[in-house]
């Protein structure tokens, strides 16, 4: 059977909770069972010592004979339940107790005891009294001296057995209480590990299904505590998995879907071409569109080339110092031929003559020529284009702004993902890929600068950051 966390705990728990009981109830049975013999011994003393009195003063006195004494020592038998010997300085026992007692009258204590005795002790022991009794007995005994001249003994004797059955009845009802609070103890736990190890199951199990593929599951767990926030972060990942997955599913298509176009209509043309549909005259037009599609194709080869290279971290950053308004307007004279013909109104309106920044300048212009491009690309017939760098503490920035009309604040969100496009409907829109800005995004980022974009209404401007040089 595998180990699971309810029965380590159960386990442990369980041998805590015993070790602690027991430990407990020894401790309080030795208390109990301490002062129990403790008050009867003292008991005993008391009376040992009144007992001795009395038959100190009468007997040697002359005031007592044997004959009362034995009437009284019965009498204390009964209300001490013990038996009282009376033994002379020899060590012989004399007087007793009870007619039971009566056997042990003459015979002769122990040399060692009475030596004890002897010598003005008390004696206080537990045991059989010498092979005395059969069963173990407490026994105090207190020496008798008249004149300070040892005259002999008292010896009370009280049975164990009294004492025994008082420690039994202590015991049953410490055994009988720490079952039955082991008993609720392990109860109480049984439920709040089961609070635990349940939920836990239940996460376990969700992780297998999502890790099956299953991406929609979701955890329902109310506990109030860690294993809620557990279960909580457990739906956050399977979210984003979700996500991902989703993700993957759309890049594929996207890919797809634009492969597809760009290949038919090639192989429309080819195919005209070489069945004779297309005549010779036309050719050379149609060849011409072809080239133009296998330039779009590689083109979008490399841009999935390039996003992947950076993003697989195979793109270093190299910083070098460099003038970022000379760049600027090196890149826009690429792009004269599309301005003039769309007579668009460009402005350039820099800080200073020279911007020094620090920055990976291929990178840079790779950044500069793609945000360009969509600018030409989207502006109107006759729009604006405005190019300006500021400084702002430590920071250049480029602003970049084009004029838009149909631009909302719910469109600005999604352009810097892969593959997204405005209008697909709308031509300039079908031209691009829908990559020029993701590439973008993760070279500002690999250079740890920002970029954004704002709507101003009728235009939409791109502004990120560079690293001024010192
Ligand atoms: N300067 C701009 N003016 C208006 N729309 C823009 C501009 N730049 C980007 N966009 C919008 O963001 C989308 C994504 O841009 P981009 O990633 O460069 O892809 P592509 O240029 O291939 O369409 C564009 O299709 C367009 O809808
Ligand atoms: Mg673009």
């Amino acid at each position: 059977m595998k180990k699971s966390i309810f029965r380590r705990l159960f386990i442990t728990y369980g041998i805590t909770i015993i070790l602690g009981f027991g430990i407990l109830a020894l401790v309080l049975m030795k208390l109990f069972s301490q002062y129990f013999v403790d008050s009867k011994k003292d008991l005993l003393l008391e009376y040992g010592q009144k007992i001795t009195q009395e038959i100190a003063i009468g007997l040697y006195a002359g005031r007592l004979d044997r004959e009362t004494l034995n009437q009284d020592l019965r009498i204390l038998d009964k209300f001490l339940d013990a038996r009282i010997w009376i033994i002379d300085r020899d060590g012989i026992i004399f007087g007793v107790s009870g007619t039971k007692e009566e056997q042990y009258l003459g015979q002769t204590v122990d040399k060692e005891k009475l030596g004890v005795l002897y010598r003005g002790r008390n004696i206080i022991e537990t045991g059989s009294f010498g092979g005395k009794f059969k069963e173990p007995v407490m026994t105090v005994g207190y020496p008798i001296f008249y004149n300070n001249v040892f005259e002999g003994a008292v010896l009370v004797h009280a049975s164990m057995p009294g004492i025994e059955k008082t420690f039994k009845d202590i015991y049953r009802m410490t055994v009988l209480a720490i079952v039955f609070s082991g008993l609720l103890a392990y109860g109480i736990l049984y439920f709040q590990i089961k609070r635990i190890s349940v939920p836990l199951s239940e996460i376990s199990k969700a992780a297998k299904i999502i890790s099956g593929g299953e991406f929609q599951k979701r955890l329902e767990i109310k506990t109030g505590d860690e294993i809620e926030e557990l279960a909580k972060s457990f739906n956050d990942m399977a979210e984003s998995l979700e996500k991902i997955e989703e993700n993957r599913r759309n890049f594929i298509a996207n890919i797809s879907h634009d492969l597809r176009s760009p290949m038919t209509s090639i192989k429309g043309f080819v195919g005209g071409i070489m069945d004779g549909t297309i005549p010779p005259e036309k050719q050379e037009h149609y060849l011409g569109i072809v080239m133009d599609e296998c330039q779009r194709l590689i083109k979008m080869t490399n841009g999935l080339l390039e996003l992947t290279n950076i993003q697989q971290g195979k793109v270093e950053v190299n910083k070098t110092d460099f003038d970022i308004n000379e760049l600027i307007r090196r890149k826009l004279i690429n792009f004269e031929k599309d301005i003039t013909k769309k007579n668009i109104d460009v402005m350039l309106k820099f800080f200073d003559d020279t911007a020094m920044v620090k920055a990976d300048k291929t990178m840079m212009e790779r950044i500069v020529t793609n945000l360009l491009d969509n600018a030409v690309k989207f502006t109107e017939q006759n729009g604006y284009i405005v190019l300006e760098t500021r400084e702002e503490k430590n920071k250049v920035i480029v602003d970049i702004t084009n004029t838009c009309s149909d631009i909302d604040d719910n469109k600005l969100k999604n352009i810097w993902e892969r593959f997204h496009k405005g209008d697909e409907t709308r031509g300039v829109y079908k031209s691009g890929f829908g990559l020029g800005l993701s590439i973008v995004k993760e070279m500002i980022i690999l250079q740890e600068e920002v970029i954004w974009a704002d709507n101003l209404g009728d235009a939409i401007r791109f502004s990120f950051t560079i690293e001024k040089a010192k």
